[in-house]
């Protein structure tokens, strides 16, 4: 993100720094609301800035309704890939999109990982979250072993190409891409600046390959181990457009921080 307007936090190009807490499977409705209220009062006076919550589902309207007309904008954390229909216990997203949500995260490596999540329900979720729509927050990353194996990338491109499959290039101009190595989410162990800004840049190219008009615009998110201290380093690459955070998020104390420390310009 760097090449900053010395004078906002907006870069030259045009990219907005974007921030969203994954509350994952955390809080009761009291706790959602209360965390909600505090980073929205947090960020109120931040500009030049996107700031997302991803509650769980139970909360997601009480949360939306407590951010009503304010900064920070509601994600889900997953959505189905159908509309509507028999289908127990999924969720639409039409359904996510009437209960306040603006965005939702698809193909997050838990979901990937602890429920045999594949690339093709990840890019049917993608599509039928655009068709309602939400704005996708598209998760990829490898694990450790893929890393170590030197697969990094090439399983880093697969999944991507897999998302972003059957796509017109509208479409994509609404994905948001995350790029959440395994190995670095709840560890503590975050990628290196240079470690995230090489996927982030291999990311940015390779969809520049397929949709050369919307590469330049796309935020790409790093995801893993963020915290107040590491997300300035992460942001001062090219190519690190925001953070989707999850145990850091937990607290708006140190989820407002990282918003303000990696959107200040410098
Ligand atoms: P942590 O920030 O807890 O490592 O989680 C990252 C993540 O999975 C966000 O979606």
């Amino acid at each position: 993100m760097a090449a900053q307007d010395p004078t906002t936090s907006t870069t030259t190009t045009g990219r907005r720094p974007f921030f969203c807490g994954n509350w994952k499977l955390f809080g009761t409705l009291a706790e959602s609301t209360t965390l909600a209220t505090e980073v929205r009062n947090g960020v109120a006076t931040l500009r030049d800035v996107d700031v997302a919550v991803a509650p769980s589902f139970t909360a997601i309207h009480a949360v939306a309704k407590r951010l009503e007309d304010g900064p920070v904008a509601v994600a889900a954390q997953d959505c189905f890939w159908e509309d509507k229909g028999a289908f127990t216990g999924e969720v639409a997203p039409g359904q996510l999109a009437d209960a306040g949500c603006r965005y939702v995260i698809v193909g997050h490596s838990e979901r990937r990982q602890l429920m045999g999540e594949l690339d093709a329900a990840v890019n049917l979720k993608a599509r039928a979250a655009l068709r309602a729509g939400l704005q996708p927050i598209v998760c990829v990353g490898e694990t450790l072993a893929e890393r170590d194996a030197g697969e990094t990338l090439g399983r880093v491109q697969a999944q991507l190409d897999a998302a972003l499959a059957g796509m017109a290039p509208a479409d994509v101009a609404r994905c948001l891409i995350a790029y959440e190595p395994v190995w670095a989410i709840g560890t503590g162990r975050n990628a290196t600046p240079a470690q995230a800004e090489e996927v982030h840049r291999f990311i940015r190219a390779r969809v520049a390959a397929q949709f050369p008009g919307e590469a330049a615009a796309l935020r790409i998110l790093y995801g893993g181990s963020v915290k107040p201290d590491n997300i300035r380093a992460l942001m001062a690459e090219d190519d690190v457009d925001g953070g989707l955070v999850g145990g850091a998020s937990l607290t708006a104390e140190s989820f407002v921080r990282i918003v303000k420390e990696g959107s200040r310009p410098w």
